[in-house]
């Protein structure tokens, strides 16, 4: 199948590579709006043919899907022409800024009957893969809660700020691997440091409740001296760390605990305290992005969706707007429908 790239920055660089060494795909075009990226395409994949204008690859009937690595603000326009012109659409995360833009886009891929594919990467790689085994198997238990540390010194984005930069990934990752349906979010944070006529939040702290009575917490930063990924599933019978920082052993799984007796002249209950082993599953290191380039491929070929659907684009999209609408005021909790 022939696909064309729209956006060859930073992301856009790794989904070219990844689409011209797949042998399903036939890397066949690419598009920026700057002839210095465009350059650079040339001199690394001199077959590929270059455009600035994505209309060049809409009104073409030979390509067959489109990937947009554009920034945020850019994603529902060049995804709807993408669409409307019969592509099946691979779409950079977030799916769009709003959640009206994203119902829109869900509604014309159903219509044309066409795969709508947003790139939470991370559910393409071995560690989220074993996280949802493990949770669907009944390994952890419940998921009481879920905690989530995403820092480091981060590009300040100018369009977006780390809320929608950065929670996509654990927001995608809870919900891959929980299946939880949250109902209301709150979130703080700040400009802490201005760097634009625009206030853009660099830090922020999420709240999230889910139906089940369950919870969550996110806190992302561009401003942090150190680089932190990590997330803690807090399950009733064991406790499992994902550090994706670790190169070794990026999943921990503590048979750790706690049990709560009742003692009937006791006026408070007893805790128990368990403290087991630490098992760390070996997974492998395989590149998500290529796996997910084969996915998109095979769920066009079987018309069937990809993991990362749009339904779960709108998801991500309906907590990152309801967060930001918090953001706006002071912490309010806003429900999620
Ligand atoms: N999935 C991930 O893990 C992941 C990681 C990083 C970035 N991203 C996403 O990738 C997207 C791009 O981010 P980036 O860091 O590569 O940005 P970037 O600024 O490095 O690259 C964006 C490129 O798009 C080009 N562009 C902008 N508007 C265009 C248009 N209308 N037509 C054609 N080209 C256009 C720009 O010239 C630039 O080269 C964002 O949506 C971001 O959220 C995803």
């Amino acid at each position: 199948m022939n696909i064309a790239v729209i956006g060859c920055g930073y992301w856009g660089s790794h989904i070219l590579r990844n689409f011209n060494n797949s042998e399903s795909w036939n890397l066949t075009i690419a598009c920026d709006l700057d002839k210095k990226q465009l350059n650079k395409v040339k001199s690394q994949y001199p077959n590929v043919e270059l455009t600035s204008n994505p209309e060049d690859i809409f009104k073409r009937d030979d390509i067959d899907a489109v990937a947009i690595a554009t920034p945020v603000f850019s994603h529902f326009e060049l995804a709807k022409s993408s669409l409307l012109s019969g592509k099946h659409t691979w779409v950079e995360k977030p799916l769009t800024s709003t959640v009206k833009e994203a119902e829109e886009l869900l509604k014309i891929a159903e219509e044309k009957n066409l795969i709508l594919n947003v790139d939470h990467t991370y559910i393409y790689t071995s560690a989220v893969q074993k996280i949802k085994e493990l949770i669907d198997e009944g390994a952890l238990g419940d998921i009481l809660y879920f905690d989530s540390v995403r820092i480091n010194l981060g590009l300040f984005q100018h369009d977006i700020n780390v809320i929608w930069d950065l929670a996509p990934h654990d927001i995608s990752i809870l919900e891959y691997c929980t299946g939880k349906k949250a109902v209301s979010v709150n979130a703080t944070g700040k400009c802490v440091m201005p760097y634009s006529d625009k206030n853009i939040e660099n830090v922020a702290y999420l709240n999230i409740n889910f139906d089940d009575g369950s919870i969550a917490h996110i806190h992302v930063n561009w401003l942090s001296p150190v680089k932190i990924r990590k997330i803690i599933f807090g399950g009733s019978k064991k406790m499992l760390v994902f550090d994706d920082m670790e190169n070794a052993e990026k999943i921990k799984i503590y048979d750790s605990g706690v049990r709560i007796e009742k003692k009937e002249d006791i006026y408070e209950s007893l805790i128990q305290y368990r403290i087991g082993d630490m098992v760390s599953p070996s997974i492998s290191n395989k590149e998500a992005l290529k796996e997910e380039v084969e996915h998109f491929y095979q769920s066009i070929k079987s018309s069937t969706n990809t993991m990362t659907d749009g339904e779960m684009g709108l998801r991500v999209v309906k907590i990152l707007e309801a967060a930001n609408q918090s953001l706006n005021n002071n912490g309010q909790l806003v429900p999620i429908l």
